[in-house]
């Protein structure tokens, strides 16, 4: 195909009415590396602080000098910003639609005014439970209003909210509970998914009584499904008996800059997952300006981000990103084929929404279908439409594009990482031409780098691996509680950089295209598994020996999980064994680290230094057996031969 079929370039009605033309986009990302200071100062002034920041950037990613602070003088309170200052101009707007799993419940809308009051109440609620600024409180809630509810109110008395997905299992809250030290957990009786119920208030029975996990005091438990519970007075609260009866005012607490807002915690290439901790004032200047400038917002769109609160998307994008700019954002607590797969554009048409963001993950199982689920929907309603969580073949792209857009509506595919805060890398609609695969340019303030793996800087058409050079107000700030780990993890593999894990190839015309991960972290469906997690919950097993786990190319996953297993002396494969490894993993980690494919390996190919290779494991997986590479200095290359022959063909 030849060039000009790749390129979309800016449709002119668009960049009519957008907030960034061509010129416009360039000006700005000039002054905002040159001149960061003011750049970021003038920025800030979009929230209400309660003491204006005077001293804008202090960062060093200089080992010997490490520090990242942005607005460190100033105080402010989140919630503030995302509820109290549009009182007075935006009260009746609604805030949040919130879109049930089944479509014959109705849906509900909630004013700011709304929002606002319901916060306060379990903000008091909290407060009379003796939760105190700087205490952790674990979120585990479907995606329902009192998950955002949740969220603000945590912030308005300055506790860190902790949000762990609700397809998670107990280990994994438990395991989350116990590093932060949670002193309370919000739940609900059971999630709905697809019409499928999720026991979650039983999960945090289960985590509670895991080693580690008894600094709980209070559960509170939102009763959304009716199903019943088993309470364990007085742990155990009623939601509703508790918050109900306070008064819908509340003082917010004062936060400084720099104070903690939450911890999210994400797979890396090593060990347990880690809390990645975002501070207040630069997270929410960077959410609510990216969320403003990539999505082109307007006051009167209907914006909907298909995430879960369960994941950084969620917070950045349907809750602080959209709150702070007094926007309408959807909350939509189903599934994209339930109850058919045209419930993505019926909720679209219901709710005549403007801006639609989701996940590449969705769009190849939507694509799949074939057209005329879309078909039978308007979609008049559309006009910009985004993707976020992984690569998007230019297939996908073009369907999204062709199909859901009738190529009416520009697509930003945005690049970025729970430890980034918000969007890094995509295309201003009404600024910059499209590639179908490409993530184009970089956002205001961000420098983004490719070098070899000598750390050498790559100049012009490139690939490398991709690392940022200076910092952004929404960066993280450190691990929660192994602040070793935060620097040894981003800034010591190039020093003076932080390293992203991603690699990337920059094209002719200075457009980013990432290519996947660089280090042992798989993307399943949007979504990141360690390899080392899914290994460890297979050893725990006690049939299993040893465990090696890697990704491999799935059409609609993005990528699968292959996990090569080799058991104890004397224990004899199975099928019966195959599904129970399989089933202990999702029991173990939760559903989304469930193994696509789980071959048995008499032994895996190691190092005579007893070191596995990886490589080798990773090419059986792609079934290319044909591109093993050298073989020869493993300890025993015969058992390659084996793996080869016995390998799952996808
Ligand atoms: O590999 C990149 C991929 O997702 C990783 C970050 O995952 P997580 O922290 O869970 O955050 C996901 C939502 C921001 C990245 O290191 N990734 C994310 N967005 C894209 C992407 N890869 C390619 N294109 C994207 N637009």
């Amino acid at each position: 195909m030849n060039q000009s079929a790749n390129l979309y370039p800016v449709k002119p009605e668009f960049a009519a009415k957008s907030r960034y033309t061509r010129e416009r986009y360039e000006q700005d990302y000039a002054e905002s590396v040159a001149q960061p200071e003011a750049f970021w100062g003038r920025i800030g002034q979009r929230l209400d602080w309660m003491r204006a920041p005077t001293q804008i950037k202090d960062v060093s990613f200089d080992l010997n000098h490490f520090r990242i602070h942005w607005y460190a003088d100033g105080e402010l309170n989140a919630s503030v910003n995302c509820l109290d200052r549009h009182l007075a101009t935006r009260g009746d707007k609604t805030a949040l639609i919130f879109e049930p799993d089944s479509p014959d419940q109705p849906a509900q809308h909630i004013t700011y005014r709304d929002l606002h009051a319901r916060v306060c109440k379990l903000a008091n609620a909290l407060r009379g439970l003796g939760v105190r600024k700087g205490d952790r409180v674990t979120i585990y809630l479907p995606m329902i209003p009192e998950a955002v509810v949740s969220m603000l109110a945590c912030a308005r008395i300055g506790a860190i909210h902790t949000v762990v997905f609700g397809g998670f299992a107990a280990n994994s809250i438990a395991d989350r509970v116990a590093d932060c030290g949670s002193k309370l957990i919000i739940t609900a009786d059971e999630g709905l998914r697809g019409g499928k119920k999720v026991a979650l208030k039983a999960n945090v029975d289960a985590a509670l009584k895991m080693p580690g996990t008894n600094s709980v005091e209070t559960v509170l438990v939102v009763r959304h499904t009716g199903g019943a519970v088993d309470m364990q007075m007085p742990r155990d609260r009623w939601y509703d008996a508790v918050v109900d009866s306070q008064p819908a005012q509340c003082e917010p607490e004062r936060m400084n800059a720099e104070d903690p807002l939450f911890i999210l915690y994400t797979s890396g290439s090593t060990g347990k997952p880690k809390g990645v901790l975002h501070t207040t004032a630069g997270y929410l200047v960077f959410a609510a300006y990216t969320h403003e400038a990539v999505f082109d917002l307007q006051e009167d769109d209907v914006y909907w981000c298909t995430a879960d609160v369960g994941w950084v998307t969620g917070h950045s994008y349907i809750v602080y990103g959209p709150l702070a700019n007094g926007a309408t954002s959807l909350v939509f607590e189903g599934v994209p084929n339930y109850p058919d797969y045209s419930r993505f554009w019926q909720v679209i048409d219901k709710h005549q929404v403007t801006i639609f963001y989701t996940a590449p993950t969705a769009i190849r199982a939507l694509m799949r279908e074939g057209e005329e689920p879309v078909q039978k929907t308007s979609r008049k309603s559309l006009r910009l439409l985004g993707s976020v969580g992984e690569p998007i073949n230019p297939e996908a792209w073009r369907w999204y594009y062709d199909v859901v857009g009738e190529g009416r509506c520009p697509i930003v595919d945005t690049w970025w990482q729970t430890e980034t805060g918000g969007i890094l890398i995509s295309p201003l609609a009404g600024a910059i031409d499209l590639k179908p695969g490409s993530a184009t340019k970089p956002f205001f303030g961000v420098v983004p780098a490719l070098v070899d793996a000598s750390g050498q800087i790559l100049e012009g058409e490139a690939e490398g691996n991709l690392v940022l050079l200076d910092s952004w107000p929404g960066q993280m700030r450190t691990v929660y509680g192994d602040h070793q780990r935060f620097i040894d993890t981003y800034f010591r593999t190039y020093p003076g950089t932080y390293f992203t894990g991603d690699g990337c190839r920059r094209d002719a015309d200075g457009y980013y295209w990432i290519t996947g991960r660089v280090d042992d972290v798989i993307n399943v469906s949007g979504h990141r598994i360690g390899t080392a997690e899914v290994e460890s919950a297979l050893v725990s097993h006690p049939k299993v020996a040893e465990a090696a786990v890697v990704g491999f190319p799935h059409d609609l996953k993005g990528q699968g999980i292959y996990a090569y297993v080799t058991l104890i002396a004397g224990e004899a494969t199975s099928d019966a064994l195959h599904k129970e490894l399989i089933a202990h993993v999702r029991k173990e980690i939760g559903p989304i680290a469930t193994p696509d494919h789980l071959q048995w390996a008499p032994g895996l190919p190691k190092t005579r230094s007893g070191k596995i290779m990886r490589r080798i494991l990773r090419k059986i997986a792609e079934n290319a057996p044909d591109q093993l590479g050298d073989t020869s200095t493993l300890a025993d290359p015969s058992v390659v031969d084996s793996l080869v022959k016995e390998r799952r063909v996808p």
